[in-house]
C-alpha cells in the first residue's frame, strides 16, 4: 500500500479541484493498478453527484472508493484509509482558509489547481500560506490553459515569484473534461488516446513519483 493523501485545495472557485480529483482518481486506477478513495468535504456535492450518475450507469468502480466528510472528518477519514488503499484524494470546498487546515495536515501532497488568469493567482496566496506553514510538499497545476496564450509565462512567473513548485503538465481548456464527468465518466475512461488522456495519464506519472 501507498498509503498517501492528495489534497487538492484552492481558495478560487471553478479553477478545476472536483476536475482533477476525479481524473487523477481514476488515472490512479487504470494507468497505475491502485486502490483509490475520493474524499468529497465540498456541501455543493458535486462530486457526490457526479459518482451517483456514475453508479446508475454501472460504470466500473473497481479500487475506486467514494466517501463524503466534512473538511475536520476528512483527516480521520484519510487517516482510517491509509491503512488499506493507496492513494486517498480530497476534493476540497472553495472558499475556505483557516477551515482548509485540517485537510491540509492530512496531506502528504498539496495540489493546487490554477488557471492562467490573474485573478487566480491572487485567490492563492492564502492556501499555500497554509500548506507551507504546515510543511507539506505543494504543487501548483496549471488547468484550463490556451496552450498559444502568453498568459501562461505570466502564470510560470507568478509561480516562481512566490516561490512554490508547479508540475511540468499544463492541463488544457478541453470539452472532453466537462462532457465526459456529465456523464458521470472521466476523459480516460472515454477516449483511448487523446491530449486530454495524455496529460492526465503523465501527471498521474509525475504525481507518483513527487509522493515516493
Ligand atoms: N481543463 C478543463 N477544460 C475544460 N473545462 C474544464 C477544465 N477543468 C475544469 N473545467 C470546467 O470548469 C468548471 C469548474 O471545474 P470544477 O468544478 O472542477 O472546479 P472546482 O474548482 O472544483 O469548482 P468549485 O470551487 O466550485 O468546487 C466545470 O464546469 C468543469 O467542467
Ligand atoms: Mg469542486
Amino acid at each position: 500500500m501507498l498509503s498517501k493523501v492528495i489534497t487538492i485545495a484552492q481558495q478560487k472557485g471553478g479553477t478545476g479541484k472536483t476536475t482533477l480529483a476525479v481524473h487523477l482518481a481514476l488515472a490512479f486506477v487504470k494507468y497505475h493498478n491502485l486502490k483509490v478513495v475520493i474524499i468529497d468535504t465540498d456541501p455543493q456535492g458535486s462530486l457526490g453527484k457526479w459518482f451517483m450518475v456514475r453508479s446508475k450507469k454501472n460504470s466500473l468502480n473497481k479500487n475506486l472508493t467514494f466517501k463524503t466528510a466534512s473538511l475536520w472528518g476528512a483527516q480521520y477519514e484519510s487517516k482510517t484509509f491509509k491503512k488499506d488503499h493507496d492513494i486517498i484524494i480530497i476534493d476540497t470546498p472553495p472558499k475556505i482558509e483557516s477551515d482548509a487546515r485540517p485537510s491540509i495536515e492530512a496531506a502528504d501532497l498539496v495540489l493546487i489547481p490554477m488557471t492562467p488568469s490573474h485573478v487566480d493567482f491572487w485567490a492563492t496566496e492564502a492556501i499555500i500560506e497554509i500548506a507551507k506553514k504546515a510543511q507539506k510538499k505543494v504543487l501548483v497545476q496549471i488547468n484550463r490553459a490556451n496552450q498559444r496564450s502568453k498568459l501562461i509565462n505570466k502564470t510560470h512567473e507568478y509561480i516562481n515569484s512566490i516561490k512554490v513548485s508547479a508540475t511540468n503538465i499544463i492541463i488544457g481548456n478541453r470539452q472532453i473534461y466537462p462532457s465526459s464527468m456529465g456523464e458521470g465518466k472521466t476523459a480516460v475512461e472515454k477516449q483511448k488516446k487523446s491530449k486530454a488522456v495524455e496529460e492526465i495519464k503523465k501527471l498521474s506519472e509525475q504525481i507518483l513519483l513527487e509522493l515516493k
